[in-house]
């Protein structure tokens, strides 16, 4: 055994197949069954993206009519549920509402394992339908705001953007590049590969328990900071940065102190993000249209951090999607702990897909561990 037998976090190890998508760092590419995640952003739903990731394909209109009809129908939570959220402190973090109310779901499941693939797209689709709600909610409830019901009348976008801000006048549900801005980062986020959260949801599904506990697994992986809660991060910082004249400084002396810059680097990626042109688009149109929230500012603060970084790493780090969904979401008026459970909204596509491929061709993940610790000794007495 040697150190480079021992492969740390698991970097440059083909742990399966996968035929969800594929990540090409060499052409800075990212497909989703074939197809380029930036075609999908402009061209498609957030709904047709989660029916290709689910099927593979991507629906006719009559395929996507039902679903979406069916999806509407799914919305609503039931009395317990809602009993449930609001009984959770309103100073924990959003995600833990989410991996609870997950539980709780999964408890009320009477399967106890999951039967078959069927079960498992039924949940996937009960899920793309509730979490805007569930987020919705807790987010009113901590502004301590009264529960808006979802509206079977508005696309999933528009339905979650109503269900936060309502539709008076400047809510973003009224503003359809608000409304379109939003449905891009949904479709960017949905499916990534083999990262840290949809690798939880795998390997929770291979000892064959169920996919309510593989979804809550991978809600809490991608709490962490260093994977989808980059996405707060990255907007704390700029909040703490507050001033564009200020940035390069304090980007500098994140440097100079070894620290990380949140929304910068990749696993994967060396050479920059695939799906960070289309976003950074997406947040500079959204600035530009909103000159009322003093967003330029942001851009220029973006602008000046991303040069910073390039020029002075000795690899050129690069932002990811966090980088430009973070401010993004703060133009929209989201608070900042509720961007990673907006980032659960669109990744409960990719996490379903991978549960789904799973558990259709299983071999349990169990890797080996290089021990370290002391050699064999006795128990005195022994
Ligand atoms: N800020 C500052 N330095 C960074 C950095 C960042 N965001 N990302 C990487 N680096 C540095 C590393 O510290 C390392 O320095 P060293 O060689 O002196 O030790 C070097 O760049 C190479 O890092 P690398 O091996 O490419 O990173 P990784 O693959 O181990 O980690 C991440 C990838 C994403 C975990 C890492 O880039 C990171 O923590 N980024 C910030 C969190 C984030 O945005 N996460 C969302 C990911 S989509």
């Amino acid at each position: 055994m040697t150190e480079q037998d021992v492969k740390k976090g698991l970097a440059g190890v083909y742990a399966d197949y996968t035929a969800i998508s594929k990540v090409n760092p060499e052409t800075n590419s990212l497909l989703y069954c074939g197809y380029p995640v930036h075609e999908l952003a402009e061209h498609c739903s957030f709904e047709e993206v989660a029916m290709l990731l689910w099927n593979g394909e991507l629906p006719t209109e009559e395929e996507l009519t039902e679903f979406q009809e069916s999806s509407k129908a799914r919305r609503g939570l039931d009395e317990d549920l809602i009993k449930v959220i609001e009984a959770l402190p309103k100073d924990c973090h959003p995600m833990d509402v989410l991996r609870t109310a997950v539980s709780f779901l999964g408890a009320n499941d009477p399967e106890k394992f999951t039967p078959n693939t069927d079960h498992i797209r039924e949940i996937a689709h009960d899920l793309l339908a509730k979490l805007p709600t569930i987020v919705a909610l807790d987010i009113r409830r901590r502004r301590g705001e009264g529960y808006i019901e979802p509206d079977a009348d508005r696309g999933y976008s528009e339905n979650f953007l109503w269900m936060v801000f309502g539709d008076g006048e400047g809510s973003p549900a009224t503003i359809p590049s608000d409304i379109e801005a939003f449905e891009k980062s949904m479709i960017l986020y949905a499916e990534h590969s083999f990262n840290a959260s949809t690798f939880a949801a795998r390997v929770i599904t291979s000892t064959q328990s169920d996919a309510w506990s593989a979804i809550a697994g991978a809600i809490g992986a991608l709490k962490g900071p260093l994977h989808g809660g980059a996405n707060e991060f990255v907007m704390h910082n700029f909040v703490e940065v507050g001033e564009p004249e200020k940035t390069e400084e304090w980007t500098l002396n994140k440097l100079k102190n070894k620290e990380l810059v949140m929304g910068f680097g990749h696993r994967v990626y060396k050479k920059g993000d695939s799906r960070v042109p289309t976003m950074e688009k997406a947040f500079k149109k959204l600035a530009s249209e909103h000159p009322e929230k003093d967003a330029q500012k942001w851009v220029e603060m973006y602008d000046i951090m991303a040069k910073t970084m390039y020029e002075n790493t000795s690899i050129n780090i690069m932002p990811n999607l966090d980088f430009p969904a973070g401010p993004s979401y703060y133009i929209l008026g989201f608070e900042i702990p509720f961007f990673t459970p907006i980032f659960v909204m669109s990744r409960i596509t990719g996490w379903t897909a991978h549960i789904i491929e799973q558990y259709e061709n299983n071999s349990i993940i169990r890797p080996l561990a290089a021990y370290n610790g002391p050699a064999e000794r006795h128990v005195p007495g022994a």
